[in-house]
């Protein structure tokens, strides 16, 4: 089970006071090099490292505090304690309120679209994980939250940071070493735009989505070491601030994670019309001068990465666009 995660709880917990109401923010993040894919799926391993830009003030925040029974309220509204977020957040608070199960009243307000390829479940279990180490007052660093964090959504170890953040795709059995550390490298000319395709709430999870295109893709098996390379890659060029490249390898590197899925049998996708009909308006725009490259997630919304000189002509050709600076306000 979750060895390594629980022996830093306990640890934590030794002096542990009277639980304590906290609130904790955690941004969301878009990684350029991505996540796809798990050795060890209770453990959320992953095969390959990723590296990742936060989303400065879209996020989660979460509250929690002590109360009579459990409670999970998800923007502003009290969940039935059968759904599977409640189950999934409960599940997660087990791990740190020990045998005689404090209940909790967890109130989470996210600022991005829930499930809907925008990676609220990374800024989620970050900002739970803080919370809940709030809570019951655990003296953590990011760098443990993270390895925790990372049991709930995989994507949640690289939301403890604002910026760059490199998730190592580590080695260890028990999982210690594969958690997010920041790149500390400021970059604040970078920007994030959200073209929102369809918010609704995506129809295949990314656990089922990974978890069927390892065991059944013939192209999973190109993509742990192509992803590395990308990653590093990537990682290089951001140390260089050559953003030609980290946003040539970050689209190439997306469009490849879908081809897994499209290969997958049976094939599936998160992609759709309008987002195909968007890349071509990118590429399209690309060949009349555009600086602006795209990545996907488990959904169909596309984000676009530019250089703040860039943001104009972006707007021009996507007039529904929301720029997000990582750095301001972070
Ligand atoms: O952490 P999860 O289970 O939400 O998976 C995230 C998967 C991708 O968003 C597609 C890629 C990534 O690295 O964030």
């Amino acid at each position: 089970m979750a060895d390594a995660a629980r022996e830093l709880i306990q640890y934590a917990r030794r002096d542990a006071s009277e639980p304590q109401r906290f609130t904790a923010y955690a941004p969301s993040n878009i990684a350029l090099a991505k996540y796809w894919g798990k050795r060890d799926t209770i453990l959320n391993l992953p095969c390959n490292s990723s590296l990742s830009i936060s989303l400065g003030t879209w996020g989660t925040e979460t509250t929690i505090e002590p109360a009579e029974r459990d409670e999970v309220i998800l923007n502003g509204e009290t969940l039935a304690i059968d759904t599977a977020f409640v189950r999934k957040t409960l599940a997660f608070a087990d791990l740190f309120r020990g045998a005689n199960k404090t209940p909790l009243h967890i109130s989470t307000v996210n600022t991005v679209p829930t499930a809907a390829g925008l990676a609220s479940s990374a800024s989620g279990f970050a900002a739970l994980t803080k919370a809940l180490c709030g809570t019951f007052a655990l003296d953590l660093t990011e760098i443990e939250m993270s390895l925790i964090a990372r049991l709930g959504s995989g994507s949640a170890a690289r939301s403890f940071w604002h910026g760059f953040v490199k998730w190592n795709v580590g080695e260890a059995e028990d999982g210690n070493d594969s958690r997010g550390v920041p790149l500390g490298i400021e970059w604040p000319e970078f920007r994030i735009a959200i073209l929102h395709v369809d918010s609704s709430q995506k129809k295949v999870s990314s656990r089922d989505g990974m978890n069927h295109t390892v065991e059944t893709s013939p192209l999973f098996k190109a993509w742990p070491a192509l992803a590395e390379r990308d990653c590093s890659t990537i990682e290089k060029a951001i140390k260089d601030r050559d953003f030609q490249t980290v946003g040539e390898t970050a689209e190439a590197n997306a469009l490849a994670m879908h081809a897994t899925m499209q290969a997958a049998r049976p094939s599936f996708s998160y992609l759709t019309s309008r987002t195909w009909g968007v890349l071509e308006r990118l590429w399209q725009a690309r060949e009349e001068g555009l600086h602006a490259y795209a990545t996907m997630d488990a959904g169909p919304n596309v984000k676009l990465l530019f250089l703040a000189d860039e943001a104009g002509n972006v707007l021009d050709t996507f007039s529904d666009a929301q720029v997000i600076s990582p750095w301001v306000n972070a």
